[in-house]
C-alpha cells in the first residue's frame, strides 16, 4: 500500500470526528515514526484542515517528531536526581557533539536526542540511555567515548 493511500485511510477515519486531528497525527507517527512535511500537507488536504493548524499541534506537543527517528535514540534523564547531579551539562555536551537539538536527528541518521523524566535508575544519576543500554554517573567528558561505541 502506498504512503498516500495510508494517509487517505487515516484521514477518512478521523476527518468527521470532532477534535480528532491529534489522533490522526498520532496514527501517522505510529506508522511512519515521524510526521514528514509532505504527509502533513496531504493530511491537511484530506482532512480539510489548514496546514498551519497541523503545525500548531505538531510543535505544541514535544511527543511529535518532524524528522525521521535516528538509528540510536539517546535519552538524557532530566528527572530531579539527574538534574541535581548535572544532567543539564550532559545535554549541552550532547547537543554540541551531535550538532542537534532536543527532538532532532543527526544529519547521518545515527542519533536522535530525547530529554526524558526519571528512567528509574536515580541511584546512578546522572543517567544517559542509548537504545537499551543505561549509562550511569556520566560525566560530560565521557560523552565522546560513549557515542563512539555506536559510530563503529
Ligand atoms: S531522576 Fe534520573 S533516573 Fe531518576
Amino acid at each position: 500500500m502506498s504512503e498516500d493511500a495510508r494517509i487517505e485511510e487515516v484521514a477518512a477515519k478521523w476527518k468527521d470526528v470532532p477534535g480528532s486531528l491529534i489522533m490522526a497525527l498520532h496514527e501517522v507517527q505510529e506508522k511512519l515514526g515521524y510526521v514528514p512535511r509532505e504527509t502533513a500537507m496531504e493530511l491537511a488536504k484530506e482532512m480539510h484542515v489548514p496546514l498551519a493548524r497541523i503545525y500548531e499541534v505538531l510543535t505544541f506537543y514535544s511527543f511529535f517528531k518532524l524528522t525521521p527517528p535516528g538509528k540510536h535514540k539517546v535519552q538524557v534523564c532530566l528527572g530531579t536526581a539527574c538534574y541535581l547531579k548535572g544532567a543539564a551539562k550532559l545535554v549541552e555536551e550532547l547537543k554540541d557533539q551531535l550538532k542537534i537539538n532536543e527532538g532532532e536527528t543527526t544529519e547521518d541518521g545515527m542519533f536522535e536526542l530525547e530529554l526524558v523524566r526519571c528512567v528509574g535508575c536515580c541511584g546512578l544519576a546522572p543517567v544517559v540511555v542509548i537504545g537499551e543500554k543505561v549509562y550511569g554517573n556520566v560525566e560530560p567528558a565521557e560523552i565522546a567515548s560513549i557515542l563512539s561505541e555506536y559510530e563503529k
